[in-house]
């Protein structure tokens, strides 16, 4: 018997793994020290551990331990390379490229730039949720200080084409920010194959803890020039200061250590959960895939159940497991989703398609509960 509800929504965050609090815990008591203390070995120890957990960072997506700067999460990662660039560019241009389906993340300190003045151009996407790459070239200016897209979406799981945007932005001279909060651990990402100079990650979508994360900078000739967003001590290559949160950037280390050795067989077990549940839900008609599946993160399923109503599927589902809707609540009001607006899809669509997103806890027998409670609330409804 599987245990309700089921959770199936590990793009919205994920659990800790054992292994990973265990190896944090002393760090909340006997090794407290400050990560910045240099004169005591209560100092040292915290600093060697960060150097540890940043090896184990950056040795996941390809890059050195220098290039990694730790932050609170992804959001801040993306505040500080979007805004600390634009702000280091002012006299390059005031032109910023991105996608109409970037998480909010993205979009909100876009839409916040340009208040102050900057030109956005928002790249449509189709009908699977792929941009056009000679769209891309073609939006490029004298004036582009940036490209911003993100390597994985996060409600549909379609993977962009990430190494053809990097090359284009490397052949225009233009820096390439990549938000890979979705594939970092789940699938094999090389910034340095995929042309990407900065990237936002975060560790609570790989089975680390919540509120810290990372942005890779990549070390350039010249040097990438960003300007900080908090000002103090000066940590982190003076770029983000504050103390350093120890316990949960040797958290991040240890989460994205066991992704490395796990992620191959993980993807694979997740493909293979995903295509049975696509089976036999796929199957039953009017039910259709958002996005492409071919070109998809492994363990995420969009799906339309293109109904009237969909919010009373949601709800009769949120008895038996924890799913995300094509909806997103903002001033109080539930808006369809932006990212299957962007691909077509009518409010009714998008309010009745749902996310489900598996994870490293995922077993056969909750699959197979989900599809069972799953079909049993379709038949009600029809
Ligand atoms: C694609 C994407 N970018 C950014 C974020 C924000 O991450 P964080 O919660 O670490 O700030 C998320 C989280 O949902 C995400 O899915």
């Amino acid at each position: 018997m599987s245990k309700y509800p089921i959770y199936l929504d590990y793009n919205a965050t994920t659990p800790c793994d054992p292994q990973v609090l265990e190896t944090m815990l002393p760090f909340f008591s006997q090794h407290f020290g400050n990560a910045s203390s240099k004169a005591h070995a209560h100092g040292w120890h915290a600093e060697d551990a960060v150097s540890q957990a940043r090896e184990q960072v950056a040795s996941l997506i390809g890059a050195d331990q220098k290039e990694i700067i730790f932050t609170s999460g992804a959001t801040e990662s993306v505040n500080l390379a979007i805004q600390g660039l634009a702000q280091q560019q002012t006299i390059r241009g005031k032109h910023i490229i991105t996608v109409a389906t970037e998480h909010k993340a993205v979009l909100d300190v876009c839409a916040h730039l340009q208040g102050q003045g900057y030109e956005i151009t928002y790249l449509p996407v189709d009908a699977f949720g792929m941009i056009s790459l000679a769209l891309l070239e073609d939006s490029i200016r004298k004036d582009t200080i940036l490209i911003a897209a993100m390597y994985a979406n996060n409600e549909t799981g379609v993977i962009h084409p990430v190494a053809d945007i990097g090359r284009i932005a490397q052949k225009h001279s233009i820096p390439f920010i990549c938000d890979a909060t979705q594939a970092v651990g789940k699938i094999p990402v090389d910034v340095y194959a995929d042309g990407i100079d900065m990237m936002a990650f975060s560790a609570h979508k790989m089975y680390g803890p919540k509120g810290v994360g990372a942005l890779f900078i990549k070390k350039r000739n010249p040097l990438l020039d960003i300007s900080p967003l908090v000002f103090g001590g000066g940590h982190e290559r003076k770029l983000r200061s504050g103390t350093l949160n120890v316990p949960g950037i040797v958290g991040m280390g240890k989460a994205a250590e066991l992704c490395n050795s796990m992620m191959a067989s993980e993807a694979k077990r997740m493909g293979e959960l995903r295509d049975y549940f696509w089976q036999e839900i796929g199957s039953i008609q009017g039910v259709k895939w958002n996005g492409q599946k071919s070109h998809s993160l492994p363990h995420v399923a969009n799906i339309c159940f293109n109904m009237d109503g969909g919010d009373k599927l949601i709800k009769m589902l949120s008895k038996y497991m924890s799913v995300s809707s094509g909806s997103a609540c903002s001033s109080a009001a539930v808006e369809p989703s932006h990212v299957l607006k962007a691909m077509g899809l009518s409010d009714a669509k998008a309010h009745s398609s749902i996310r489900f997103s598996l994870g490293r806890f995922t077993t056969l027998q909750e699959i197979s509960t989900a599809i069972e409670e799953l079909k049993k609330a379709l038949l009600r409804l029809s």
